[in-house]
């Protein structure tokens, strides 16, 4: 049996599978992200700690005494410092933290950083936080000994070690993506060296095994090894078998993201495309990435005083967009804007709109904005040849049909089941322990195929128009 853990934003997951990738166990823990200022977004590493706590002792209602294996994903390019024995210095600052603006454009404006890492230094990225810290908190700055990324602070909890993985390793602008090695250039622009930084293993690696005292805890056997997992989305790729050029999945998440598998190598900076390296050996994967998906829709949900899942559940068949029109930009935007300053607005408001238009522009909102990653995928060769949904915002058909429709393209939507970064996890853990590779990284039992509406493409098409005129006048706005 294996377990895959998954540290997302707003919540750990954990789950238990079989030999035969059968789900046996789910759990998961509630966390909340602080946001003591303006584009500040952090989290206590001990409430991490708190909730793997809760979800593994949830699993344990289950034997785990035929565990081989603990796979680990996260949320991506969070600053976890550590001193030199190991202590939190400050709290994390989470990858949709802006506060480092200026570090990063400064980094950004050396070619090298580009040339090396293959993408643009975004603020929410590690190296412009370590930046900011060293101009803004220097008593922390001068103790820092290991930055550690989120989901690896939990593996130096379960094995003692400091390990990153080479799919986080490549969102923190300190690692060359190509070779797969940390840049010793790019962590010397920042006033870093490699001594700060942890060891660097494939996902489906062997990383280190469980610490004895947490093994009898839960009645782990001795020696179960932890792999090297995955950033979210990669482990969540791993998870629904997208490890294979032409196979892509949108994330509906806390973040939205659109992710493509590629077969090699194919950096382009310029769109504000991410490219990664993935959680296996030998592959990298591209994906454009939006800050707020289902986060807007629960910040929504709050201001109208309903949940998530009453609103979206109550709007019947997919509308061509109607007047409303929502850009998602809560707290800025990566791709393909690279904004941090650019925010949110509401438009063409009058008196007929009620909360369900004001729902489905928010849906659509993020669906356009979606299309917008799928634009910048293209512009780099990248075409999406099938395309799976994936995140708690997949349980939402409206939403779907809206993406299915804008993208013009059809979106598979697997079984009842948590195909995401905690299943992935759990296959990098088998992996790890087995010897096994991408042939098990197969694709998720499909539910249902949600097509595109052709009555409604020239209606999305033009929504899609809308929204980037209202983009290019809120950004004048913003600056
Ligand atoms: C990816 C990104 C988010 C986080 C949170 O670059 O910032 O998707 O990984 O899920």
């Amino acid at each position: 049996m294996f377990i895959g853990l998954d540290l997302g934003t707003s919540g750990l997951k954990g789950v238990l599978i079989d030999g035969s990738q059968k789900v046996v166990a789910e759990a998961s823990a509630p966390l909340t992200v602080q946001r003591p200022h303006d584009g500040w977004s952090e989290q206590s590493p001990a409430d991490w700690i708190s909730a793997a706590e809760q979800v593994l002792q949830q699993l344990s209602v289950q034997s785990l005494d035929k565990v081989q294996g603990i796979g680990l994903s996260g949320h991506m390019h969070g600053a976890t410092l550590l001193d030199a024995s190991d202590e939190v210095l400050r709290p994390c600052i989470l990858w949709n933290d802006t506060r480092s603006h200026e570090e990063a454009a400064e980094l950004d404006g050396d070619p090298l950083f580009r040339r090396v890492t293959g993408n643009i230094v975004f603020p929410g990225f590690t190296a412009p936080k370590l930046m900011w810290v060293q101009r803004h908190e220097p008593r922390v700055w001068e103790r820092v000994a290991k930055v550690l990324l989120p989901k690896d602070y939990l593996r130096l909890w379960l094995t003692g070690e400091h390990v990153a993985e080479m799919s986080d390793a490549a969102g923190t602008s300190w690692l060359d993506t190509g070779k797969r090695d940390w840049s010793d250039d790019c962590l010397a622009a920042t006033g870093l060296s490699r001594a700060q930084m942890p060891r660097l293993v494939e996902g489906s690696q062997v990383s280190g095994s469980l610490r004895d005292a947490l093994a009898s805890r839960w009645g782990l056997p001795k020696g179960v090894v932890v792999a090297g997992g995955g950033g979210d989305n990669a482990a969540s790729g791993v998870g629904v078998g997208v490890v294979r050029a032409g196979d892509a999945f949108v994330s509906l998440g806390t973040s939205g993201v659109l992710f493509a598998a590629n077969d090699g190598y194919q950096p382009a900076p310029e769109t504000a495309v991410h490219t990664f390296c993935h959680a296996l050996p030998d592959t990298w994967h591209q994906m454009g990435v939006i800050l707020a998906a289902t986060d807007a829709l629960n910040w929504y949900a709050e201001l109208v005083g309903e949940t998530a899942g009453s609103l979206t559940g109550s709007l019947g068949a997919l509308q061509g967009p109607g007047k409303g029109l929502f850009l998602p930009y809560l707290g800025g935007e990566r791709t393909p804007l690279n904004d941090a300053a650019i925010r949110g607005a509401f438009l063409g408001l009058e008196h007929a709109t009620d909360r369900a238009a004001g729902t489905r522009a928010v849906l659509e909102g993020v669906t356009f904005a979606i299309r917008d990653s799928r634009d910048a995928l293209a512009a780099t060769g990248t075409k999406l040849e099938r395309l799976l949904a994936v995140g708690g915002g997949s349980r939402s058909d409206y939403w779907l049909r809206a993406i299915a429709t804008a993208l013009d393209i059809p979106v598979h939507l697997p079984v009842a089941g948590d195909f995401g970064g905690a299943f992935g996890a759990a296959r990098l853990a088998l992996m790890a322990a087995t010897g096994a590779g991408a042939e098990i990284a197969t694709l998720p039992p499909i539910a249902r195929t949600i097509d595109p509406d052709r009555s409604l493409t020239a209606a999305f098409d033009a929504g899609h128009a809308r929204y980037r005129a209202a983009q290019s006048a809120i950004r004048a706005l913003a600056h």
